[in-house]
């Protein structure tokens, strides 16, 4: 079931240039293909998002939110990630979250929670800073509504969802980020109430905040990540899990582009707008890239990857 997002017609309209221009962008990216990938729609696949409509950068809990209170265009913002929305739903199934007031940051689902799929369970997050925090209801309730049991951490312990937890691409292992948002005790929690293994890694660089803004695991045994977001010892755990000619090193430049931000299902790779080296040696590997402008969310502190987070197969 395609839950087709509410407005979505008339944000087309308003954003139809925008979105034209973007389109030729992205058709002119470095990438080998002339016209946009045609992967096909693996059903099985279904994600999380939420219509920008309350979007905005309300208070500063990030470096990125700096200097950018209330200076996102909504109407910008809506455009943009529209065509995210629709990159997305040509390889799997959208579901969506009502946006609520107050709670301008809902629109990063990736922090809503994390899924265990195995268990249809969803570890809610329990967020660090009490702005967020009125999103824990709202999300608590959509997952109870659709069918997923409930895993509740101690409010004490902050745990930001797929933001700062991703499962390797096999799913046997998950890495997960602690030292800025997410505590490293949620970790144990994770361990011992889903019998997983668990790899903390420590985030050192407030620009990198999440996990998920300079680690990710991909298809094939691939990961790309920046290193100087990580501990000493979160480099050697990564350099021991993935062999040399599986690692993606990302450069300062394209780290903050968010290019480690991606959503990646399948062979397609859906990322902000990154250098063409980056875009090459991913292409070459096999991807199909398809790099989208996301600036509004960038004011935020998130990008491609935080405006997703993954459900059941279904
Ligand atoms: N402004 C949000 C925050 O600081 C951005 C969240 C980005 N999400 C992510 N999964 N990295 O919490």
């Amino acid at each position: 079931m395609l839950t087709r997002a509410p407005g979505a017609a008339s944000l087309k309209a308003e954003a139809n240039t925008t979105m034209a221009a973007l389109s030729m962008d992205l058709a002119a990216q470095t990438t080998p293909q002339k016209t946009l990938p045609k992967t096909k729609k693996n059903k099985t696949n279904s994600l999380l998002m939420c219509v920008p409509r309350l979007y905005d950068v309300d208070y500063v809990i990030n470096p990125w939110m700096a200097g950018n209170v209330h200076a996102a265009s909504c109407e910008l913002a809506s455009a943009q990630w529209e065509l995210l929305y629709e990159a997305v739903t040509r390889i799997a199934e959208v579901s969506l979250v009502e946006p609520q007031p107050g709670s301008p940051d809902m629109v990063f689902t990736a922090n809503a929670g994390l899924l265990l799929r195995e268990r249809n369970e969803v570890a809610i997050s329990s967020f660090y800073h009490p702005e967020r925090q009125g999103e824990e209801t709202h999300f608590r309730h959509w997952f109870r509504e659709n069918g997923y049991t409930i895993l509740e951490l101690p409010r004490d312990i902050p745990f930001e969802g797929e933001g700062d937890a991703l499962f390797s691409q096999d799913g046997s292992r998950l890495w997960a980020g602690y030292g800025m948002r997410t505590s490293k005790s949620s970790h144990e929690i994770l361990r011992s109430a889903w019998g997983i293994e668990v790899v903390s890694l420590e985030l050192v660089d407030p620009r990198f905040y999440h996990l998920d803004t300079c680690f990710s695991p991909l298809d094939g045994g691939y990961v790309m990540y920046y290193p100087a977001a990580f501990s000493k010892s979160g480099v050697k755990a990564i350099e021991e899990h993935y062999p040399e000619d599986k690692r993606i090193v990302v450069e300062e430049e394209d780290a903050v582009r968010f290019a480690c931000n991606a959503v990646n299902i399948g062979r397609t790779i859906i990322l902000n707008n990154v250098g063409s080296g980056l875009a090459i040696e991913l292409a070459s590997l096999g991807f199909e890239v398809i790099q989208l402008d996301l600036s509004e969310f960038l004011r935020a502190g998130g990008a491609a990857k935080c405006l997703v987070m993954k459900l059941r197969h279904i």
